[in-house]
Parts: structure tokens; C-alpha cells; sequence
């Protein structure tokens, strides 16, 4: 990718106010139901909230959304995003088959990645959440270059070695300059019968990241058997269980997610410029 450099690439022009990434070092974490749900959470406050899914090689919104069955049919050339639980989502788990293995190598994917913006007939939207592949590869430079993003939301386990994991996939975003609007801990805790609190992966890991990387911490996320039970019924749990704990955390993140975003301004309009590329 960085071979690119210095030839002119297409502009492209973003199809929301505020574009982010929703991301980690590596997959497990809560990535994809983090982004799910704060699209969905910010939707239901009144936002027009588009999910792009970019994780090519595993594509699992269309299973948490509930939108397996749609097959995009292009209308003037371009593919209309899915609709489901007040969002656009596409994913490339519209166009491959889940079962297809796919092995692509640098420039296809970039290839791909572009076209998630100039093929699908986004709406006008306030929010574009993209949410990452794991890793620190070729998926993070291209939306890192091509996109004018907002910033990056990143996610993490509260445990040590999911810190180290998120770290380096954070300075990634960094040394590509995009802002890193803050860190969510998820899985934090799980809520007991009683009242109490069960610390199942360790404690402390976000808040301690946050602080030794100098980037915000957006807050906690309980542990929830209901949210994968949700997720694998294609209803997010923010509305098969809107008045759960995990549920109210989901909101606050987007409300909090929104702050930053509007603090680093709107990019909207913006469009890439070449020499920067
Ligand atoms: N807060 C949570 N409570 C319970 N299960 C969760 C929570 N967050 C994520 N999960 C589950 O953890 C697994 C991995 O989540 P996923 O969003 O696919 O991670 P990633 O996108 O980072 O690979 C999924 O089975 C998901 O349902
Ligand atoms: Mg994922």
C-alpha cells in the first residue's frame, strides 16, 4: 500500500458528517457487536446512521442485524445498503457467499474497500461506523488513507494482554494520523443476581490504556449472556433489550462517541487531498 504513494488516487467524497472506525488489534473483542449496537443506539436518538461492515474476510453484520437474505440488485449502477433496525448497513457479506473462503491480497482489498464508498448508494448520513477487520493490515491502511475518518473508537478486554493487542492497533491509527476519539472496555464485568460484580476478564484494562496512551476512555461495557443470544437472532440488544444494563452502557457509548465526534468537527464535505496520499 505504501507503494502508492505519491499516485494520484480517486477522491472520494464521504457520505457522512462524521465517519468512524470502530476497531482493535485482533478479533474476539467486541468489535463488531460494539458497532452494531452504537449504530443502532444512535439511530434510535434520532441520527441518520449508516454501518459499513469491513471485515471482508468475516463479515458478521449481516447475521447480528438480521439481514442474511438480502441480496443487493444495483439501481443506476449503484448497490442500495440493506435497511434493518433503523440503519443502512452493507457488508461484503451481500456479495460472498459466507461459506466462500476469500484470500485477498493487498489491492484487491483496497479495491474493495474503495467501493464500499463510491458503489453503494449511501444516504445522506450524520454517522458512517466502519466497523474494522482485526488487525493492523492492509484493511486499516486503505480505510486509513482513502477515507477521511472522523477518528477511531477502539476496543478492548480488560485483561493485560487484550491492552497490548488494542495498543498497537491504535498506533496504527496514529502514525496514519487519524484521531483516536476514545477506548471502550467491553466485557468488563458480569452483573450477579445480587447486585454484585463478577470481574471475568480482569479489571481496569481500558481505563489503564487510556491513560498510558493519552486517549479518552468512553466507559464500560457489562459481560451479557444476552448479547450473543441476541446477536445470532439478527436483533441487537439495544432492541430485543432495551431497558438491560448493557443495553443503557451501549447508549452511553454512542452518546459519548457522538461528543468526541463532534468535538473533532464535521468531514463530511471534505474530500481527500491527492497530495496527502
Ligand atoms: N458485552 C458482551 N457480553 C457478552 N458477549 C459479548 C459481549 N460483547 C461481545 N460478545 C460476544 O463475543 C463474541 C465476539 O464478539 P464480536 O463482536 O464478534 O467480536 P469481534 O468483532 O471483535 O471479533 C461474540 O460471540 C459476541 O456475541
Ligand atoms: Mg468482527
Amino acid at each position: 500500500m505504501f507503494a502508492q504513494r505519491g499516485i494520484p488516487q480517486p477522491q472520494m467524497r464521504m457520505p457522512a458528517q462524521y465517519v468512524i472506525a470502530i476497531a482493535s488489534g485482533k478479533g474476539g473483542v467486541g468489535k463488531t457487536t460494539v458497532a452494531v449496537n452504537i449504530a443502532v443506539a444512535l439511530a434510535q436518538s434520532g441520527a441518520k446512521v449508516g454501518l459499513l461492515d469491513a471485515d471482508i474476510y468475516g463479515p458478521n453484520t449481516p447475521m447480528m442485524l438480521g439481514a442474511n437474505a438480502y441480496k443487493p440488485a444495483a439501481v443506476n449502477g449503484r448497490l442500495p445498503p440493506a435497511r434493518v433496525h433503523g440503519i443502512e448497513l452493507f457488508s461484503m457479506g451481500f456479495i460472498v457467499r459466507p461459506e466462500q473462503a476469500i484470500i485477498w491480497r493487498g489491492p484487491m482489498l483496497d479495491k474493495a474497500i474503495r467501493q464500499f464508498l463510491t458503489d453503494v448508494a449511501w444516504g445522506e448520513l450524520d454517522y458512517l461506523l466502519i466497523d474494522m477487520p482485526p488487525g493492523t493490515g492492509d484493511a486499516q491502511l486503505t480505510v486509513s488513507q482513502a477515507f477521511t475518518l472522523t477518528g477511531a473508537v477502539i476496543v478492548t478486554l480488560p485483561q493485560a494482554v487484550s491492552q497490548a493487542d488494542a495498543r498497537r492497533g491504535l498506533e496504527g491509527f496514529r502514525q496514519m494520523e487519524v484521531p483516536i476519539l476514545g477506548i471502550i472496555e467491553n466485557m468488563s464485568y458480569l452483573l450477579l443476581p445480587d447486585g454484585g460484580k463478577l470481574d471475568v476478564f480482569g479489571q481496569g484494562g481500558g481505563r489503564a490504556l487510556a491513560e498510558a496512551v493519552g486517549a479518552p476512555f468512553l466507559g464500560e461495557i457489562p459481560l451479557d449472556p444476552q448479547v450473543p443470544t441476541a446477536s445470532d437472532g439478527g436483533t441487537p440488544v439495544v432492541v430485543s433489550h432495551p431497558d438491560s444494563a448493557v443495553a443503557r452502557a451501549f447508549r452511553a457509548l454512542a452518546e459519548a462517541i457522538a461528543a468526541k465526534a463532534a468535538e473533532q468537527g464535521a468531514t463530511g464535505q471534505n474530500f481527500i487531498p491527492i497530495t496527502e496520499i
